[in-house]
Order: C-alpha cells, then structure tokens, then sequence
C-alpha cells in the first residue's frame, strides 16, 4: 500500500472514531464555564486573599456524624471549621426505597454551617438526583468521594475506582454539577490507585472546572498505612496553579489532607507547600475544640469528661433511634487515655450500653478524682 493511502485511510478511522465520540481523550464538558464557588466565594474574600489559610473537618464515616459535628461547632466555632463535611451517603441509596433511613445522615443544624454533603456513586444519574435533593435540603455545597478505598464501594465503581475510569468519573461529577445546580462541587481524592500518578489522574478532575479539590496524599494502595507525601504537596500546588489559574483570578481551592495534626500543623503544611488550605480527619477524635481560638490550652481531665459525657447525650438524642451505640465507642477511646486510671475507665465504659450508664461512670470516677 502506498503510503498516502496508508495516511489516507489512517485520518478516515480516526475521523470515524471522532464522530462516534470514541476516541482516546474524549471526555464530557463541565457544566460551567470557570469553577463555580458558591459559599466558596467568601472564604476566599475573607481569608485566602488575606494570605490566610483554611482549616475544614474531613468527612469520616461513623465519626463526624450530626452528633460530633454539633459538639465540633460548639466548642470550637466561631473560629473553626471554615467547612463541615457529613460523612459520605450513597448517592445510589438516596435513589432507592431505603431513601428515607439514609436521608437521617443528611441532616444538619445551622449552627454546622458552612456545610458540604458528601455523595458517592458510579451512576450518573443518580449523583445528579442526589445532588438536586442535597440542594433542596439547603446543603451549602456537594463533595463527590473519588478516594475511598473501602471494597464495598469500589466493587460499586465509586470511591477510590473512579481514577480507573477517569471518563466516568467526570460523568458523575457533570451530572452532580447538573443536579447542584448552583450550589459548588467539589471533589476529594487520592494521588493514583495503585501509584502516584497526579499527573495524570488530577488535571481530569480539573478540567471539570471543580472549585475546591481536597488531595489526601497517598494513593488507595497505601491505605492510611504510610506517611502522607506532604513532600509532593508544592508539585500537586503548582499543577493545580498551571491548569486552574491563581485563586485570585477564580482558580481551584486546593485542600492537602493527610496527617494534620492542629490547626497550627495544617497551617505550617500549606504555607510551605502552596495549597490553600487543610482538611483534617482523624487528629479531631477525642478533641471537639482542635478547631477552636484556645485550642492550644489543655482541657482539664474534669471537662473533658464532661464533654464525653455531652457527646454521648447528643448522639442517643440525635441518632439513637437509627444508630449502633457501639459507635460511641470509637470516642470513648480518644476522650480516655493519658492519666492514671484511664485504661480501668475505658473498660467500664466499653460494657455500658446508654447515656445514663456513661454519666453513672464517669461521674463516680470524677468524685474519686475530688
Ligand atoms: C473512620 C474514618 C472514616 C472515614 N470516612 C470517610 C468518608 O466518609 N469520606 C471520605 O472522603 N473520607 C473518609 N475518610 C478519610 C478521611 O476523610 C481522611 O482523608 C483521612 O483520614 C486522612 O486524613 P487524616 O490523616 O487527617 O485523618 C475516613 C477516615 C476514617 C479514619
């Protein structure tokens, strides 16, 4: 064959494959223009262009449900969260009969403003449903989950399987972007699934003209088992910078997650690396106030106890109903541990079943402390 009829045949298949839509980058188009930033807007007015930094609460699920978000706020705002996350909700579930049992997840107080809903789910359709009804539930913005490693989710091909199909992937955060109307979407994920690949994985979910990206900085394979790359942090900042723009001329706000251990913490990290901003998880177990202006003073034994006790009233009021005490649990680890007497009291905690039998407890190991 000679070799113009070769080029000659080669462009017609690949013009063929174009029509169809099949070929190698085709993905779909972000429902809007430039990132839409919502609630966004403000933070970025009050504190990142006065070279602030952000501190938001990461979504963990069967920790920062209602309860501990409501604790989380009284006794750390005004000065923090800049943003609460829920735990994470099947966008999938929100679409089925059980709706209404997982619409409890859902719920929220003012006083947790500004607040994200976090979704998950391969199908498109339902993300866009999902999103329309945290919208109508008066959710400040959504988050999309493309990090989570948990196999269930996975095997669903949401959560951490979304970097294996980047085409997907923006489906679902165009249909959420449809749904939400005008309300901002956001997106959490990893540095790659199996290895660090941002470079590839990270600008698909940019061109989605997403306002706000949250890195947690390993990969799915890496679990929580190693060290964060906090050390790949200014590269991750500057491609955000490259392919978005300057935050100031309506670039995406990107959050580094990973670690963190305070508020001062998550400030030297961004500061250092050029993100805007930190998003912190586990550091906030036992400690409701992290976010808090005296966050730095230690809490007494006696009123940290009290909070737990608090803490403990607040989940039977608010979830009891639908909810396994034995999430309590979980806390009671973090509230009790650091003084004599603390591992006595933990196991005593760990067989009571309600709030009563907590008070009982706590309160008689108070009155041995007096
Ligand atoms: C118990 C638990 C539940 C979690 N649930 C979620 C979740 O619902 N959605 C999500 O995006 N990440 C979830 N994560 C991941 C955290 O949001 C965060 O990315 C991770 O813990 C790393 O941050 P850290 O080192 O500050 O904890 C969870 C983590 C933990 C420990």
């Amino acid at each position: 064959m000679s070799k113009t009829l070769q080029q000659q045949l080669q462009q017609r298949f690949a013009n063929l494959i174009a029509f169809f839509g099949f070929q190698k980058n085709h993905g779909v188009e972000p429902l809007h223009q430039k990132p839409l930033r919502g609630f966004w807007q403000k933070l970025v007015d009050e504190k990142i262009l006065k070279g602030e930094t952000l501190s938001v609460l990461a979504p963990m699920a069967d920790v920062t449900d209602i309860a501990f978000r409501t604790m989380i706020a009284k006794y750390s705002k005004p000065t923090g969260p800049d943003v609460m996350w829920t735990e994470f909700v099947s966008a999938d579930g929100l679409c089925s009969v059980g709706r209404e049992v997982l619409k409890r997840d859902l719920e929220f107080g003012e006083i947790e403003r500004p607040i994200v809903a976090q979704l998950f789910s391969s199908t498109p359709e339902n993300m866009k449903k999902a999103a329309a009804l945290c919208r109508e539930l008066g959710f400040d913005g959504i988050d999309i989950n493309m990090g989570c490693p948990d196999k269930s989710i996975e095997k669903q091909g949401a959560g951490a399987a979304h970097m294996k199909d980047w085409r997907l992937a923006q489906k679902v955060i165009r249909a959420a972007q449809e749904g939400a109307v005008d309300i901002p979407v956001s997106v959490k994920t990893r540095l790659g699934f199996n290895k660090i690949e941002y470079k590839e994985w990270l600008p698909k979910i940019l061109e989605m003209n997403v306002p706000v990206l949250t890195v947690h900085l390993r990969t799915r394979k890496e679990m929580s088992k190693v060290d964060a790359h906090w050390n790949l942090m200014s590269d991750v900042a500057k491609l955000v910078r490259e392919k978005t723009g300057e935050v100031k001329d309506g670039g995406t706000i990107l959050l580094g997650n990973g670690d963190v251990k305070s508020v001062r913490d998550g400030k030297e990290k961004a500061n250092s690396t050029g993100c805007v901003g930190v998003m912190i998880g586990r550091a906030i177990f036992g400690t409701p106030w992290l976010f808090g202006e005296n966050n730095e003073i230690e809490k007494t034994l006696e009123e940290r106890l009290k909070i737990l006790i608090e803490h403990t009233k607040l989940f039977e009021e608010k979830l009891g109903d639908i909810k396994n005490f034995a999430i309590m649990k979980k806390h009671y680890k973090a509230y009790v541990h650091g003084f004599d007497g603390a591992k006595e009291l933990r196991m005593d905690l760990m067989e009571c079943d309600n709030s009563r039998e907590i008070e009982e407890k706590i309160n008689l190991f108070i009155d041995k402390l007096i």
